[in-house]
């Protein structure tokens, strides 16, 4: 097991509840993409000064900062984590169960700065940093273009298995708090599964959907078909990630929910699938579905406004 702490130095705001278990799984998408396991690290929120006065006392250089990381291994130049087993097995807390990777700061301040800039929660931009820092804590570093480029992908690599990126992203908890929020308009006297959806479309907007049942069971539409029509009659053809919830259990998208999702994007959709009050992870539509006859199979351009191509 993998395992993450949060030390709070300054008030912890609102908006950040649920913020432990996004960061959990931050943790493990970035310790899977090192193919390393059973590791933590702990993370401390403070403030501007405090993490000016950390700078110069451990690093000497007297300023603000957004994050700062200090591994508990000493890495050989140009290896991480994955390659240097040994010095992690000295890290490791027996008593815990996880290797100890280290310990990095969190400045609130320029996180809440950083997320208006780039017009997404403070949520994400946490999430965003200390997938930074977990790479840090795995032997990364960003001293050159070379490296850079390497952390930088390996950052992606785990955020985007969890739907987060950080410019022009999906902000996952958003979407799935959306498709919450749609479940409990459902109509399901039938089945009394509640299922919600939210798609966002690639301008930005988001459309909701949920199921709604019939006495003749066949004629049911389910949540995704619901909000992915919803989007259309509002003019919306092609969408950047969709978020599904059931009531009582994880709502897989149906079989044909899939094929309607493949007509107005690519396999490379995020489908955000959870379960209310549980939780979701985060698959792309080719993983679901991962051959399907295409529009395009067809010449068929959706971006047409009647979808008829002459
Ligand atoms: N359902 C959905 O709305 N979406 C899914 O992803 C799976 C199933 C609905 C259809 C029906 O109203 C109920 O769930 C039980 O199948």
């Amino acid at each position: 097991m993998n395992r993450i702490e949060t030390i709070w130095t300054i008030p912890k705001p609102q908006s950040l509840d649920g913020l432990d278990a996004l960061l959990q799984r931050v943790a493990d998408a970035c310790f899977q993409a090192e193919g390393i396991g059973d590791c933590g690290f702990t993370i401390r929120f403070v403030d501007g000064k405090a993490i000016q006065n950390l700078n110069r006392e451990m690093r000497g250089i007297d300023q603000e900062t957004d994050v700062l990381s200090f591994p508990t291994v000493d890495y050989p130049a140009g290896k991480t984590a994955r390659s240097c087993p040994k010095r992690l097995r000295r890290e490791y807390l027996p008593a815990e169960g996880y290797t100890y990777l280290g310990d990095c700061a969190i400045n609130l301040n320029r996180a809440a700065a950083q997320a208006a800039e780039y017009g997404h929660s403070l949520k994400r931009e946490i999430a965003y940093l200390t997938a930074h820092s977990a790479f840090h804590l795995m032997g990364y570093d960003h001293m050159n273009e070379e490296e850079k480029k390497l952390m930088r992908g390996m950052e992606e690599k785990a955020l985007s298995a969890l739907g987060i990126i950080r410019e022009g992203g999906i902000d996952c908890d958003a979407l799935f708090e959306s498709a919450c929020e749609a479940m409990k308009r459902a109509y399901c006297p039938y089945s009394r599964f509640q299922v919600g959806a939210c798609i966002l479309a690639d301008d930005g907007r988001t459309f909701q959907g949920c199921n709604f049942e019939n006495a003749s069971y066949g004629a049911t539409i389910c949540a995704e078909r619901c909000a992915t029509g919803n989007a259309i009659v509002n003019g919306a053809r092609r969408f950047k990630a969709i978020a599904v919830v059931g009531s009582t259990a994880v709502a897989w998208p149906c079989g044909m929910c899939r094929q309607v999702l493949r007509e107005f994007s690519d396999l490379s959709l995020p489908v955000i699938v959870g379960a209310y009050g549980k939780g979701y992870t985060v698959k792309t539509l080719g993983e679901l579905l991962p051959e399907a006859l295409s529009p395009e199979d067809l010449g068929v351009d959706v971006n047409d406004p009647s979808g008829i191509r002459d």
